[in-house]
């Protein structure tokens, strides 16, 4: 018996792929700070809890295929609060932004299309498109320039008659950049000009820093018909395991057809559902207090990287995640370098290698993500280990 090809070619997720080296660490005894992945550290807020616990029924039914109306309606509401009006028959609830992103793809693209995708990006989309069949083509940014929205041109040397969408995440996972109106201008137009979907995956929306702002893509009536928004609970509040997303639309042809998705899955879980309710019951004080938590993150981390000799990189303005090019040769064999070999006082740190979030071959190797998923003083010392690091790496490699 033979696996299809498609489960023997899937790309393993490039965050998880050194976790046996960081286990063999920890075996022996070695403390690591972990920067490589976005799990946030800050507590889910009760009132999560005590929705799934108020709304407790006798039977642990399915709800409806876009989810529960009051909870499409408490969306639509959250939604309005940022200057953006939808209605709950333009929302899908679904198992977290990965399946609005599953379920985005497979409404616009057919097996062998096309989907432009700003690259590095969020590593799953690789992994999705894999599944589906889809060829994602990447259009790079650069750590030079803080990881900006190319020029138009750029996504023209790429887009061909296969070609269905563009796909980006903003602010930007792994790069932190936050696009403003001009550079989303750029997107808009390629789109129109192209005749081409629009993906806009914002799960990061609050998390915009130095008074940037996140800009949602279906702010842009202009472009209604071809856009649809990805977006999660799972970083705003803190509720990752909970699973709950949604894909927005105002285009009744791609919500009808996601739909068919969505009832073939049945619903998303009920409990968590009710419990999300309860979270969008929070107001602007909750993403505030955490917003400035991980700005002040982000201050030190970015202080402390400035430090290091020859790293190139801007301060990123969102999400909680900063990309730099670092001063060694491949980044892959740095972090086993950092898990094998190095500690300071019994501690390491264990940063995200960037190549996998790219797919231009050989593009990312000597490139890093962190994510400031722990608390200023343990990031602080992080950073400085991550410091020293490089340079006992350096002195090895010379
Ligand atoms: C940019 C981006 N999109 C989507 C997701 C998927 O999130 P979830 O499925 O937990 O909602 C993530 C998770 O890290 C992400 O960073």
């Amino acid at each position: 018996m033979q696996l299809s090809k498609r489960a023997v070619e899937v790309p393993a997720s490039p965050i998880r792929r050194l976790i046996p080296y960081a286990e063999e660490a920890v075996r022996r005894g070695k403390k690591i700070y972990y920067l490589n992945i976005g799990q946030p550290d800050i507590p889910t807020p009760a009132v999560y809890f005590e929705y799934a616990e108020k709304y407790k029924p006798s039977v642990v039914a399915y709800t409806h295929s876009a989810g529960l109306m009051e909870l499409r309606e408490a969306f639509a509401r959250y939604y309005a609060k940022f200057g953006v009006s939808v209605s709950p028959s333009q929302i899908i609830v679904t198992n977290g932004g990965s399946e609005a992103v599953i379920f985005a793809m497979s409404v616009v693209a057919d097996p062998g299309d096309e989907i432009v995708v700003l690259e590095p990006f969020y590593a799953n989309y690789a992994g999705f498109a894999h599944q589906l069949g889809i060829k994602l083509v990447p259009v790079r940014t650069y750590p030079e320039d803080g990881y900006a929205v190319p020029k138009k041109e750029k996504f023209f040397e790429v887009i061909g008659y296969r070609t269905k969408a563009i796909i980006f995440s903003n602010p930007c996972n792994p790069t932190g950049a936050v696009y403003d109106e001009a550079q989303l201008k750029t997107i808009i137009e390629v789109a129109i000009e192209k005749d081409l979907f629009i993906i806009s995956d914002e799960v990061y929306r609050e998390f915009v820093f130095d008074n940037y702002r996140a800009v949602s893509m279906l702010t842009f009536e202009e472009i209604s018909n071809r856009t649809i928004v990805v977006d999660s609970i799972s970083k705003r509040y803190s509720a990752c395991g909970a699973r709950i997303g949604t894909f927005v639309t105002k285009n009744k042809d791609l919500y009808a057809a996601a739909m068919k998705f969505a009832q073939a899955r049945l619903c998303p879980s009920m409990t968590s559902q009710y419990g999300t309710i309860g979270l969008l019951t929070l107001d602007e004080t909750y993403t505030e207090q955490v917003r400035l938590e991980y700005q002040a993150r982000r201050d030190v981390v970015y202080e402390e990287l400035s430090k290091i000799e020859g790293a190139v990189f801007r301060k990123p303005h969102g999400a909680f995640y900063i990309a730099a090019k670092l001063p060694i040769d491949n980044t892959e064999n740095f972090v086993k370098f950092m898990l094998s070999e190095f500690e300071v006082d019994g501690k390491t740190t264990m940063v995200a290698p960037l190549d996998g979030f790219y797919i231009s071959p050989n593009a990312g190797i000597n490139e890093m993500r962190i994510a400031y998923v722990l608390n200023c003083d343990k990031l602080r010392e992080a950073v400085k280990i991550l410091g020293l690091g490089i340079e006992a790496y350096t002195r090895r490699m010379a």
